[in-house]
């Protein structure tokens, strides 16, 4: 038995769809703690493709029960288009749960979304445009729309005629945008709570009774370690705790409940939206990673900005989120380069640093220190074991494991399931822990 979180160590966009899927198929149940349909990862079913948002892609296993948590938002209109996509294409979706306690994406979240982005001009983010930081912001201001809200239409009508209202002044007043009609957005809530209130549940207490029936649970981050709204690059972040320790509030489990921590990487870097990128590559260079590794986001489409892997990052992540181990994903789309970079360290304000800067300040006059690795020159999307690796890739691999201080226990080649060398099995294979400062490991974490 065993419950596993995975977790984007970069960005997001680290490919942790495939291992979420590789993963899943020893799952017997899989959970999105946060975020919402700012998040996306692209499946094929029987050769078509289409987009999913909020639904783990573990749905596709028939036996698998996937759970949307309390820590995520959500937006009706998205999650239904991906019921009825999934039903289309015979897909059951009897094993979806929803918690009641999660807070929804309104019109208004989306619309001020749009709005604020445009009125920050050089100062914006660069969101989504989904309604995630606005949904988030009303949660904390304690004026949010829960999903047990939307079940009960009496006092839904009430509550949203109160917020519509009050929202419409922001809309006018301050972004000149046309007003909502509450009457019109209340039915379509309405509309939308009566489709999905077969999947509402109090998810905490099912995953509390997967756990005591012994079942595995695989807890499924969204975005990545350095897009969290406490630990990421802010204000350049999203609006929930994508790290491990957001797992434990955005389901309602305790931390002694979780047994490992897998962290996904790429092989080099990318980012989406503004904000600093200390290994950021333009020109040429930039161009081939980006066309050899198809990076457009799965969600707004947008062209991902590409740089070399950050091993001060990595090792931040690893200890950010407690990580047993990493995937490294992409490592095909490096197989052509004469020669790789990797940022070993940075140089701030003329000092050598190992650390990532707390300070955001300091963190965007970082630069990057660098060692320059041989290229292999050759294609590896068709090994299958680390033997067959060129001696340069596992070189590669191998330093990337010394400097995130981590074990690699997973490489991805290429999209598909068998583009794939299992290292050392993540769930069961020997879990790193705390190591001490005299390099022995904590007796309690110890395998
Ligand atoms: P928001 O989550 O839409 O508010 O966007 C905030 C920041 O997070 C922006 O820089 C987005 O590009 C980024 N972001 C949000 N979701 C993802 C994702 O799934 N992958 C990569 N970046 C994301």
């Amino acid at each position: 038995m065993a419950n596993v979180i995975v977790i984007g160590a970069q960005w997001g966009d680290e490919g942790k769809g495939k291992i979420t899927d590789l993963l899943s198929r020893s799952a017997d149940v899989v959970v999105r703690y946060q975020g919402g349909v700012n998040a996306g990862h692209t499946i094929v079913v029987n050769g078509q493709t289409f987009k999913l948002h909020l639904i783990p892609s573990g749905i596709l296993y028939p036996n698998t029960e996937c759970m949307i948590g309390c820590g995520t938002v959500i937006d009706p209109q998205v999650l239904i288009k991906e019921l009825d996509q999934l039903e289309a294409l015979g897909i059951s979706t009897r094993n979806l749960l929803i918690s009641e306690t999660a807070h929804v994406t309104m019109p208004y979240h989306r619309l001020i979304d749009q709005a604020s982005e445009e009125r920050r001009g050089s100062y914006k983010i660069g969101t989504t445009g989904r309604g995630i930081g606005p949904t988030y912001a009303d949660k904390s201001e304690r004026t949010g729309i829960r999903v047990l809200d939307l079940m009960n239409p009496e006092g839904l009508r009430e509550q949203l005629e109160w917020t519509i209202n009050y929202k419409n002044v922001i809309l006018e007043k301050l972004y000149n945008l046309p007003l909502l009609d509450p009457k019109q957005v209340i039915d379509e809530y309405l509309g939308y709570a009566e489709r999905l209130r077969p999947y509402v549940v109090d998810t905490s207490l099912k995953i509390y009774d997967a756990i005591q029936r012994r079942r595995n649970i695989l807890f499924e981050g969204a975005q990545g370690t350095l897009l969290d709204l406490d630990h990421g690059t802010y204000p350049y972040v999203t609006s929930s705790n994508p790290v491990a320790g957001g797992a434990c509030v955005g389901t309602g489990l305790g931390p002694t409940m979780i047994d490992r921590v897998i962290g996904i990487a790429k092989a080099y870097t990318t980012r989406v939206g503004e904000g600093p990128f200390p290994t950021e590559i333009g020109g040429e260079m930039g161009e081939v990673l980006c066309t050899r590794g198809a990076e457009f986001g799965t969600t707004t489409g947008r062209r991902r900005r590409c740089g070399w892997f950050d091993a001060v990052i990595g090792r931040y992540a690893v200890r950010i989120n407690g990580m047993d181990c990493l995937a490294i994903t992409k490592l095909d789309v490096l197989d052509e380069l004469e020669q790789i970079q990797v940022c070993v360290a940075y140089e701030i304000d003329g000092e050598r640093s190992e650390h990532f800067p707390s300070n955001a300040r300091k963190f965007a006059q970082c630069r990057p220190i660098y060692k320059t690795m041989p290229g292999w020159k050759t294609s590896t999307s068709d090994c299958r074991t680390l033997e067959e690796l060129p001696k340069q890739a596992l070189d590669y691999l191998k330093f990337l494991a010394e400097l995130t201080e981590v074990p690699i226990a997973i490489v991805s080649l290429g999209a598909s399931r068998d583009q794939t060398i299992i290292v050392e099995d993540p769930i069961h294979g020997p879990k790193r822990g705390l190591l001490y400062q005299d390099g022995t490991p904590a007796s309690l974490l110890s395998a």
